[in-house]
Parts: structure tokens; C-alpha cells; sequence
């Protein structure tokens, strides 16, 4: 039997399997969940073995442990390192979700639960690619290391110093990474370029203690009006960032890539349908998809403080609070970034108040040529899984890890994600399509075999 014919007759089976992997409720943010999260890291560890994996580690580490393996050695074949995480994000809001967010459920040809499409479902697609080829010819055609993370969704950075100090371990040929999307619908993607992400959360203090807003209204600074003016003046009227030299590092658009972007199978009335609001927003003078990838941001996230339970309560506020976020493209540095986006932000505010700005995580973009073979391998074996030619794009989410490893070993990076942008990842009903579940693992296990011929 072939590798696909046996891809197509466990459809059943591996789709029980990853329901399975789906109800382990990994959710990385919350302490309550640890054990959780341990058990899906040993989930994972168990498939691997079945998949042609020898050495497999459960690695513990400061918080939540990563699991490592690598395939018996063949010499003279070349070796490919695959990234990914194990973690979800919380499920909240619970009433928002139509079936529970941990109860897998299928609808529509679409599978629903957190983490179907970020990013347990792709990681289920590798291991039954892999296992496929192992059942199928009693190996596997490359040299595999695999390491699955237990933090990405809350910016952990316990797996950078693990790929620190195991250089020579995980030295490899290539990086491979499925946990980004497809373009659109039946449109296979290969992604060649992410954004980076600085996060921030400040609290602003201005009286010593609430007051009265009749008593004392008038005379004192309020910090939530502080902080709503301050914010509002991050961006100009044309939604471009008003932080000075925000822009400065910003690499332009090349003519050429314009016109590739351009020429992208993509439907701006679906992304509207998508985004659901009466009217889009973005900095002018460039198109949407420049704007959503090769174009940076500054995003306020959350805002708070002051009186937020029911009816009225006249008061001013001791503190105010926001959390905000920039995404950084090539060649913005984040250190520099995060240190002229405190600066501004304290110049903007009065004397009045005081403020405690924290940076919670940096993280750099990532662009890489894609002239290396192995991009042309696996545009071929998305074509071959999806019956329809691969498309090279650009996307406007964050691997931080992504561009940290491709410095470290200077390998090429694939990134063939399976996901679609309107399946929900970090939202209620998220879910993926089983089209592309099953085609990413026809597609991982065709790319597979045809690394070994590189
Ligand atoms: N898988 C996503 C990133 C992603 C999704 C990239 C779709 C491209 C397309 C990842 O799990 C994620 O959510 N990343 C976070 C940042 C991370 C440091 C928490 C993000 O992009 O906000
Ligand atoms: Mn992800
Ligand atoms: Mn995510």
C-alpha cells in the first residue's frame, strides 16, 4: 500500500487520535492547568515513539516541559529539525464557543476545539505523516529531530536557552514549522516571512487612593483619562504610528514583491466578511495585505481600571492600567523599538501622574529568501496533497523562535501552515478544516520522502 492510500483508510482513526490529543486542555497561561499541560507533553512524547522516533525526552524546564526526539541515524540523508507547540490559549469567553472548547466536535467538515488549528492539529499532522512512512517502510526516508513547546502561547523563553545549549544537537539542515496558515481556501502556503512582537503593560498612578469625583473632581489628575489621551496619541489620523523614529529600521517594499503580493489569490470581500466590522482601518498608502504583513504596528489590547461593576459609582480612579503591543518587521530592532516606545509614552504624560512600564516580551520578525531546493520540495508536495500549486506569502502573526533559530544555525526555514485566517485561533469556535488536516498530512509525508532525494 502506499503512503497515501494509507493516509486515506485511518482518516478515521487519526482523527479519534487527535480528538483525543484535543481534550487534554494544555492551556500554558494557567497554573490550575500545569498538570494538564504536563500530560500532553507526555501525549505527545508516546505518539512520537509510534511514529519512528528513537530517543524521546519529556525536557522539564522552569515551567512547562518540552519534549525532544530524533529518528535512528541514517547516514548520508539529510537531516530536518520540526518545531512547534503543544500549548493552547485559554478558552474564555466559554458561552461564545457553540460546542465545549475541549470536547471536539465536527461540523461542517470543519473540526472544532481550542487547538485544532493553533496548533495541536499540525503538530497531530506530523506525527501521523511520520507515522505513515515508518509503517509503511519500516523507516523514515530523512533524519528527523523534533522539538514541541510547551510555552509558545505565553511568550515563554525557556525553549531559547534549551536551543542554545544544544547547538550541536540540534544542528540540522533545515527547519520545518507548521503552525502558520494557508492564503485562503484550497490554496496551499508556503510562508517566507512573519513579524516580530514587542508586549507592554503599564499602570498608571495618579491619587494615593481613589477619591470621591464629586469632593475632589476638578482639581486632580485622573489617570484613566491620562492614560485614554495618551494612547490616543500613538497614531496620527492616517494610522501611521506616531512614536518617533518608529519608522526608521523599516525595510521598503521592493517593486517586485508589491507586485507578487498583488498577484496572490486573495479576496479582500472575504477577509472583510472575515473581520465582520462596518468599515476596515490601516495606515494609508498601502494595500491590506502590506498593511496586515509587511507593515508595522502599535495595538492597544486591553484597558482598564476605575469602576466596572454594575449601575454608577462616582469615582476617580487611583490607577489606570493598558496592555499593548507592537509587531515589528524587518529591520526593526525590538530592543530599540521597546526602548522609544517607553520613552514617548512618558514624555506624553503630565507630571501629574507616575507610571510603571513593563516590557513583557521582545520578539524579532523573520524574512528569509526562499531560493533554497527544499522550498521547491515542498511547494511540489503541497501541490501533490492539495491538487492545486503552492502560493509564497508573507503573514502578520509571530514565531519569535522562528527568527532566533534561523540565526542560530543559519538553515533554511519552512513554514507550511495548514490553518486558515478565519478559523478562530485564540477565539471561541476555533477550529480546522479536515480538507486541510488530511491534505497537510499527505503533504508532510510527500515532502518527507522527497527530502530524502535532495
Ligand atoms: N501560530 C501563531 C502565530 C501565527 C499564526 C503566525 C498564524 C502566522 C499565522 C502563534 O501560536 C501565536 O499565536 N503567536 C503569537 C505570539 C506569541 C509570542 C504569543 C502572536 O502572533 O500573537
Ligand atoms: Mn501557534
Ligand atoms: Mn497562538
Amino acid at each position: 500500500m502506499s503512503v497515501i492510500n494509507f493516509i486515506e483508510k485511518h482518516r478515521d482513526q487519526h482523527l479519534e487520535e487527535l480528538k483525543e490529543f484535543l481534550r487534554i486542555p494544555s492551556i500554558s497561561t494557567s497554573s490550575q492547568h500545569k498538570p494538564d499541560v504536563d500530560r500532553a507533553a507526555h501525549w505527545v512524547a508516546d505518539h512520537l515513539r509510534n511514529a519512528g522516533m528513537q530517543k524521546v525526552e519529556v525536557v522539564p524546564t522552569p515551567l512547562h516541559p518540552l519534549v525532544y526526539a530524533e529518528s535512528p541515524r541514517l547516514p548520508g540523508k539529510p537531516t530536518v529539525l520540526v518545531y512547534s507547540h503543544y500549548d493552547v490559549q485559554p478558552p474564555e469567553p466559554l458561552e461564545l464557543w457553540t460546542s465545549p472548547a475541549f470536547e471536539p466536535t465536527v461540523r461542517g467538515g470543519n473540526l472544532y476545539g481550542r487547538g485544532t488549528a493553533d496548533d495541536k492539529g499540525q503538530v497531530h499532522i506530523h506525527l501521523k505523516a511520520l507515522e505513515a512512512l515508518q509503517t509503511q517502510h519500516g523507516k523514515l526516508p530523512v533524519n528527523v529531530k523534533i522539538l514541541i513547546e510547551g510555552e509558545e502561547e505565553v511568550g515563554g523563553t525557556n525553549l531559547w536557552d534549551f536551543v542554545r545549549n544544544n547547538r550541536e544537537r540540534l544542528q540540522s539542515d533545515a527547519l520545518v514549522i507548521s503552525d502558520t496558515s494557508m492564503l485562503a481556501p484550497g490554496v496551499p502556503s508556503i510562508t517566507y516571512g512573519l513579524r516580530g512582537l514587542n508586549y507592554y503593560q503599564v499602570e498608571i498612578t495618579g491619587p494615593s487612593q481613589d477619591l470621591h469625583s464629586g469632593l475632589f473632581g476638578g482639581a486632580v489628575p485622573n489617570p484613566l483619562t491620562i492614560l485614554s489621551r495618551t494612547i490616543a496619541q500613538l497614531h496620527d489620523r492616517n494610522l501611521r504610528v506616531s512614536i518617533p523614529r518608529f519608522y526608521d529600521d523599516v525595510a521598503r517594499l521592493s517593486p517586485s514583491e508589491r507586485k507578487a503580493l498583488k498577484a496572490l489569490p486573495w479576496n479582500e470581500a472575504e477577509f472583510r466578511k472575515t473581520v465582520g466590522a462596518p468599515g476596515l482601518a490601516g495606515e494609508k498608502g498601502y494595500s491590506i495585505l502590506e498593511q496586515l504583513w509587511c507593515r508595522p504596528t502599535f495595538e492597544l489590547n486591553g484597558i482598564w481600571g476605575g469602576y466596572m461593576a454594575e449601575g454608577a459609582k462616582t469615582v476617580i480612579p487611583s490607577k489606570a492600567h493598558a496592555k499593548f503591543s507592537t509587531r515589528l518587521v524587518p529591520h526593526q530592532d525590538p530592543q530599540k523599538i521597546a526602548a522609544l516606545v517607553e520613552k514617548y509614552f512618558r514624555k506624553l504624560l503630565p507630571k501629574s501622574v507616575t507610571c510603571q512600564f513593563e516590557v513583557l516580551s521582545t520578539g524579532k520578525p523573520w524574512l528569509a529568501p526562499y531560493t533554497h531546493p527544499i522550498f521547491r520540495a515542498a511547494a511540489d508536495a503541497l501541490e501533490q496533497g492539495f491538487g492545486r500549486k503552492a502560493v509564497f506569502i508573507r503573514e502578520g502573526g509571530s514565531i519569535p523562535i522562528a527568527s532566533e533559530m534561523s540565526d542560530i544555525f543559519h538553515i533554511p526555514c519552512v513554514l507550511m501552515g495548514f490553518g486558515l485566517p478565519d478559523e478562530n485561533a485564540h477565539a471561541p469556535d476555533e477550529h480546522i478544516s479536515l480538507e486541510n488536516y488530511f491534505g497537510g498530512i499527505k503533504s508532510a509525508a510527500l515532502f518527507y520522502e522527497r527530502l530524502a532525494t535532495l
